[in-house]
């Protein structure tokens, strides 16, 4: 292949587009326009099309925008992509988990790991993740400015470590905060791109004690079996699976990450757009208080049960509509593991390819005003208007998220608990933008006012 100025050619094939200095230019005043680089992503995107390279120094990568793209990525030539990128920071810190292996390994440690967070275990896990949702709320007073970033990071960690693998993380959760933050840093989108020895300074103490908390939780564990054993966790089936301390780490770690930082900001962003939409808010309470009366009460503590909350079908419009405009993941990356090509681009092997989640969620083609919240699209009939592959949020194929159910019951059970004893205002001043972080997180936060309804 070789490259010619403004395009990428291939003998038969047209060029890869690739920004003109006039695109760049337009893509830097959106930048300054919309404060992150998805808008000057978006305005690439809007210049050169569905398919487009993006040659930095250090960085090369093909982006693809659209159903048939997430489709061929997904699941036609999944085969023909790899997910293991050698030099990336996820694959230092996750080593052989699950999210960075390929082949037999990761399909041996997915059907391990699956059921665990099959459908039919969820009912399991709803009075888990609610004691953990009202043990954060319970420290909120009335008229108190709460992050609720920060807040949800800390009910997203407590049920993930309770519900999968029989763990109070309370007494860690402070010691450890500033470990977690730092190694979900280590491995956001950063300088490295385009240089990658660049020096990470804090990461390998932070990993330290992230290891060391790991390693101490599996030798417990370990002990434990047998005589004490918790059944029915994640951590008991990896250790009695005969797996190495090292993998069991590996895969612990994986969906620390995987299973937290997610959850963290689809809650907070679905928090901001209902403390920012005071009308959609009072849908959604009424449905709560309908279908779950006093279940969503203090005082009551069964809570709600999983067949009510699958009867909450507005909240569900409201999440997937969150997950629209901000998906937690929003874009998937692949290395090329054979010359491939895609609606006539060639695209060499080795090439790194992003499929882009967040650029799909708002083609207009698809999604009519779509940089408006409106979760009435996910309703009823409106639902089924538009193509598979068009909504991707949780990635397809058979590498989606294996965490998918288990994260929208979560964010049901959660936002139910905050939505029926608090009033939300919106008191962050500018909207937050959408950070390019391990995760698209709000930034600088989402700060809201709570107050006890009546
Ligand atoms: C709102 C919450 C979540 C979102 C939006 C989300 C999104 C995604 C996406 C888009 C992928 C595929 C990425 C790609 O194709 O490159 C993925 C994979 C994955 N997710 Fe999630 N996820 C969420 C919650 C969770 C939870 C709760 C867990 C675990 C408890 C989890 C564990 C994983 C794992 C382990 C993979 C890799 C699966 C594999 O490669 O076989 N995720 N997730």
């Amino acid at each position: 292949m070789a490259y010619t100025g403004e395009r990428s050619v291939h003998p038969g094939h047209p060029g890869i587009p690739v920004p003109t200095l006039a695109a760049g230019w337009r893509a830097f005043q959106a930048l300054r326009r919309h404060r992150h680089i998805l808008g000057a992503l978006a305005a690439l995107h809007e210049e050169l099309g569905d398919v487009f390279r993006l040659p930095l120094p250090g960085f090369d990568g093909v982006f693809l925008v659209g159903p048939e793209a997430n489709r061929f990525v997904l699941t036609e030539e999944r085969a023909n992509f790899r997910w293991r990128a050698e030099a990336d920071p996820v694959t230092h810190l996750l080593r052989h988990g699950l999210l960075v292996e390929d082949g037999p390994a990761h399909d041996a440690a997915r059907s391990l790991m699956a059921p665990a967070l099959h459908k039919t275990m969820l009912a399991s896990y709803v009075s888990q993740m609610q004691r953990r949702a009202d043990q954060v709320i319970a420290n909120w007073a009335d008229g108190d400015r709460v992050d609720m970033l920060v807040e949800m990071r800390r009910i997203a960690l407590l049920i993930l470590m309770d519900t999968l693998f029989a763990e109070d993380f309370d007494p860690e959760l402070k010691a450890l905060w500033p470990a977690i933050l730092r190694t979900l840093r280590f491995i956001s989108p950063g300088a490295w791109l385009v240089w990658p020895g660049i020096p990470r300074p804090g990461y390998r103490e932070a990993l330290r004690r992230m290891d060391q908390y790991f390693y101490q939780l599996i030798a417990l564990r370990r002990g434990q079996q047998g005589v004490d054993s918790k059944t029915n966790n994640l951590l008991d089936t990896l250790i009695a699976s005969g797996m190495s301390d090292d993998l069991i780490r590996d895969q612990l770690f994986t969906l620390f990450i995987a299973g937290h930082d997610t959850s963290t900001a689809q809650l907070a962003w679905s928090l901001y757009l209902l403390s920012t939409h005071q009308d959609i808010l009072a849908r959604v309470r009424a449905e709560l208080d309908s279908a779950l009366g006093k279940a969503g009460c203090e005082e009551d503590a069964a809570g709600p049960t999983l067949t009510q909350l699958k009867q909450l079908s507005y909240l569900d419009g409201v999440l997937k509509e969150t997950l629209r405009l901000y998906p937690p993941i929003h874009l998937g990356s692949r290395i090329a593991a054979t010359d491939l090509t895609f609606q006539g681009y060639f695209i060499p092997a080795r090439t790194r390819v992003l499929y882009s989640i967040y650029l799909t969620h708002r083609q207009k083609r698809y999604w009519p005003t779509p940089d408006r919240f409106e979760p009435d699209r996910f309703i009823g009939e409106h639902a089924g208007q538009r193509p598979a592959y068009a909504y991707t949020p949780f990635g397809g194929g058979p590498r989606n998220c294996i965490g998918a159910s288990f994260a929208q019951l979560e964010a049901k059970v959660v936002l139910a608990r905050i939505l029926q004893r608090f009033d939300l205002r919106f008191v962050g001043g500018a909207a937050p933008s959408p950070r390019m972080r391990a995760t698209l997180e709000p930034s600088p936060g989402v700060y809201v006012q709570v107050r006890r309804r009546p």
